[in-house]
């Protein structure tokens, strides 16, 4: 089977068995989307009212800021992958707790390991601490960071999230700048 089916298969065992609690109230999963074959996997928080309705990943405003800096590094969505730590939609948009991130991790292991990229990017301090629990964004943005992950070395660039960039005008230069470092890490 291709990585593009397996990932199909992933996706269809987690929507119907993932613990997470918010599958009560969300709409529906929201697995994540794109390229099997990517070399980049970016992880976001968690989906928004839009993902929540329409079932894709990163398809609001942020996600179309997201698309800005893909297309400024000369990039596309097709070429990469894009997911989120918590696949369900929190309430109000309120931060993903422990638990949700606790009961969806699994999931997003798996994708990791089946797409195996080069590069994993952060968008935004809950996935990194997820990975990297005592770091701080405004400190380690932009900058490379690497660890074992189950077992295997792997690198990562920690971004602001796009959708606080959006709301500030100083962090959207940064995030912009940072973004234009992710060509030369690959
Ligand atoms: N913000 C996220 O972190 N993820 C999405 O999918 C949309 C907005």
């Amino acid at each position: 089977m291709n990585k593009a089916n397996e990932l199909k298969r992933l996706h269809k065992k987690w929507l119907a068995n993932c613990t997470c609690e918010l599958r009560e109230i969300a709409t529906q999963g929201v697995p994540g989307d794109g390229n099997a074959n990517a070399q980049i996997v970016f992880i976001g928080e968690a989906p928004g009212a839009r993902e929540d309705r329409e079932g894709r990943p990163f398809i609001g405003s942020a996600g179309k800021f997201l698309d800005e800096m893909l297309e400024s590094i000369k990039m596309r969505r097709e070429d990469v992958y894009i997911t989120n730590i918590v696949k369900y939609r929190p309430p109000n948009n309120r931060d993903p707790l422990q638990s949700e991130i606790a009961a969806c991790a699994k999931w997003l292991e798996e994708e990791i390991k089946l797409i195996d990229p080069a590069l994993i990017v952060f968008l935004g301090r809950h996935s990194m601490n997820h990975f990297f629990p005592h770091e701080k964004i405004s400190e380690v943005h932009g900058t490379l960071l690497s660890t074992k992950y189950f077992a295997k070395p792997r690198r990562f660039l920690p971004l602001y999230h796009p959708a606080a960039a959006l709301y500030n005008g100083s962090l959207r230069e940064v995030l912009k700048t940072d973004f234009k470092k992710i060509p030369r890490l690959l």
